[in-house]
């Protein structure tokens, strides 16, 4: 039925574009799972970059933060025949789809567009398969980030954490002064997002042997040890309904002043901007204590799959999701930075500014890693088995010993 309006409703739009000689646009259907405020007013910058190009929007929502009930609606579609033409795809997930033959090329536009000199080369890692464009890369996220609430980090003692130390100290001023310290959503992924930032924290060789080489020393040893205590620490600091609650609510507390911070990636940042929060002035970006210079990061790309109708349409979205001008206006809005190099920081506020600093300059310093939390460290398999010991611990089913011990079997199994 969709197909069928889709032509319809652009069916004149062909008329003109074969009068004109152009390629046909008819319509994208994109699967994603950008739900929230701030991930939905970020969407409506693309979906009207391409109506202006007459490109039909389809609407595939899957919510859920970070992805993994999009890439089970995913996997139905596939395995029923009818892939999507376009789909919003973490890190390793696009390797293993890439793996299975299923996805569509986009060489002619990368080629066209020069993509291979703008795209940094730990994107391209998963944007490529077998030296071929497969996926065009709309963003760059971090997960090592906290978001303070400006007037609560005022109320206790107004400096910003910059280590461990100092991050407790804040945290019990903000107990002290009766809000909750730590916002949380109980959900495994965002665990997983503050233990991305928890690893770092306690060394960029420690984060790359252990979430990136795998290394049992690492998954097992007295570190990791240490990283489950910093964990349980901050457990300690959220508050009691946290089980369940999505990210986007927790980033509410923040923003209304019933907690006060919350670690997460700067997808966060879109809901402060969507409450109309100003950096700086309502809330404060810092990089989790003890990661400043470094950066976990995930970088959402747009994959095609291989289908018989649809293919002009898949490059003009592959092209105006790599158009300069718009990677900006939709990371201004997202809270991510550009998936280019080229692209000025103009209109990016503080912490967008910050973000893209950082980035280039934990590229240039050998201190940039892939998230594990999202996708970006390990494939989908070692990823789960890391999020069910990490969420058990956060839950006190383990304590750290125990948890670190587990890490290393569930890992060792699952590879
Ligand atoms: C991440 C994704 C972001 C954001 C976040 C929460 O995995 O890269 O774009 O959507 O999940 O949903």
């Amino acid at each position: 039925m969709k197909r069928i309006h889709a032509l319809k409703v652009t069916a004149s739009a062909a008329v003109l574009a074969a009068m004109m000689g152009t390629a046909v646009a008819e319509e994208v259907e994109v699967l994603h799972w950008w739900t929230s405020g701030g991930e939905a007013a970020a969407l409506n910058v693309l979906k009207d970059d391409l109506e202006g190009k007459g490109v039909t929007w389809a609407d595939m929502p899957v919510a859920g933060g970070g992805g993994e009930a999009a890439m089970t609606a995913l996997r139905a579609r596939v395995t029923a025949g009818n892939a999507p033409t376009a789909v919003q795809m973490l890190g390793f997930d696009i390797k293993d789809w890439a793996n299975e033959g299923v996805l569509g090329n986009l060489n002619e536009v990368a080629a066209a567009e020069g993509w291979d000199t703008v795209v940094p080369e730990a994107l391209q890692f998963f944007s490529k398969h077998d030296g071929n464009w497969i996926a065009a890369p709309v963003n760059v996220h971090s997960t090592n980030w906290v978001w303070i609430n400006k007037a609560a980090l005022d109320a206790a003692g107004g400096k910003a954490p910059a280590s461990w130390e100092e991050l407790v100290a804040v945290l019990d001023a903000m107990k002290a002064n009766g809000i909750t310290p730590l916002a949380h959503g109980g959900q495994a992924w965002q665990d997983a997002t503050i233990f991305d930032a928890v690893v770092l924290s306690l060394g960029n060789d420690f984060y790359k042997a252990s979430m990136i080489d795998l290394d049992e020393e690492a998954l097992g040893g007295p570190k990791m040890v240490e990283a489950f205590d910093r964990m349980a620490k901050l457990r300690s600091y959220v508050d009691d309904n946290f089980s369940g609650r999505d990210w986007n609510l927790a980033s509410a507390m923040v923003i209304n002043g019933e907690a006060g911070m919350q670690m997460m990636g700067d997808w966060a940042k879109g809901e402060f901007l969507k409450a109309d929060q100003v950096p700086g002035k309502d809330f404060v970006c810092i990089r989790f204590p003890g990661t400043q210079g470094s950066v976990t990061f995930n970088s959402d790309q747009f994959v095609m799959f291989d289908i018989d109708e649809g293919k002009d349409s898949q490059k003009a979205m592959a092209s105006s999701v790599m158009n300069p001008a718009f990677q900006s206006a939709f990371n201004v809005v997202k809270g991510s930075v550009p998936a280019r190099t080229d692209v000025p920081d103009a209109d990016f506020d503080d912490c967008g500014k910050k973000g893209m600093k950082d980035l280039a300059e934990a590229g240039a310093g050998g201190s940039l890693y892939g998230s594990m939390a999202h996708g970006h460290a390990v494939p989908a398999s070692v990823k789960n088995a890391m999020y069910d010991v990490v969420t058990a611990h956060f839950n006190g089913e383990y304590d750290s010993a125990t948890a670190a011990e587990e890490l290393v079997n569930a890992v060792e199994a699952a590879k």
